[in-house]
């Protein structure tokens, strides 16, 4: 496998929360951008689940490389390849399947693969992935789970995603086994679909600034 540590890691260590948008609309792709970089966050996961996800990606890749744009809900290799051809520079997934991770491995794009068991987490590391997913976050035991994991299975640090609020990210972002979250709060569909591209950059600061100061190892 190539590199997913190095890759990732850089764009995880910088950005405290990974916003996870839903875009229905391309077109207002370069202004959440903007909004968030204003904010102070240089990374977003534009998730796969709309039509417009991969102009979305495309265009931000183009018009602003200052921010990293991954592509979210990645789910089988045709998606995979797609995604890396528009502009990706990371993929995320909520899962992890042999194909899916063929397919990662195949590939210049660095995957961020998803894991909810200990199973799931040690099978992911034997294949060298050593940032997961933690998905569904707040579903699958939330911060106790995470920070049970982190004594027996220290190798892993995690992007806990899936019911993360404001409220619960810096809770666990003090975790040692957690480089950030991720979470739709900072670019809620209500404010993009009302243009409140300053809101948004008001959510970004805020996140932004739930950086844990002492580095992680
Ligand atoms: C998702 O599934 O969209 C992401 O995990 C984000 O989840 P959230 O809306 O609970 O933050």
């Amino acid at each position: 496998m190539r590199d997913q540590n190095r890759v990732l890691q850089t764009v995880l260590d910088a950005n405290p929360v990974i916003p996870v948008v839903t875009i229905e609309d391309p077109d207002l792709a370069v202004e959440l951008a903007r909004a968030l970089l204003a904010g102070g966050i240089s990374a977003i996961e534009v998730t796969l689940r709309t039509a417009a996800a991969i102009e979305a990606i495309k265009t931000i890749a183009k018009t602003i490389p200052e921010i990293a744009v991954g592509a979210g809900t990645v789910l089988t290799p045709a998606q995979y390849a797609l995604a890396a051809t528009s502009g990706a520079r990371f993929c995320v997934a909520p899962g992890a399947s042999p194909a899916l991770l063929d397919a990662a491995e195949a590939s210049a794009v660095p995957l961020l693969p998803g894991a909810m068991t200990p199973t799931e987490v040690l099978s992911l590391l034997e294949r060298g992935y050593r940032l997961q997913k933690f998905f569904p976050a707040e579903a699958a035991g939330g911060i106790a789970m995470v920070q049970a994991m982190a004594s027996p299975i220290p190798a892993v640090r995690f992007c806990p995603t899936g019911g993360v609020t404001a409220q619960s990210a810096f809770r666990y972002l003090s975790l040692p086994n957690v480089i950030c979250v991720g979470g739709s709060w900072v670019a809620p569909e209500t404010m993009l679909q009302s243009r409140d591209f300053s809101g948004i950059t008001h959510l970004a600061s805020a996140a932004a600034g739930l950086r844990v100061r002492e580095r992680k190892a």
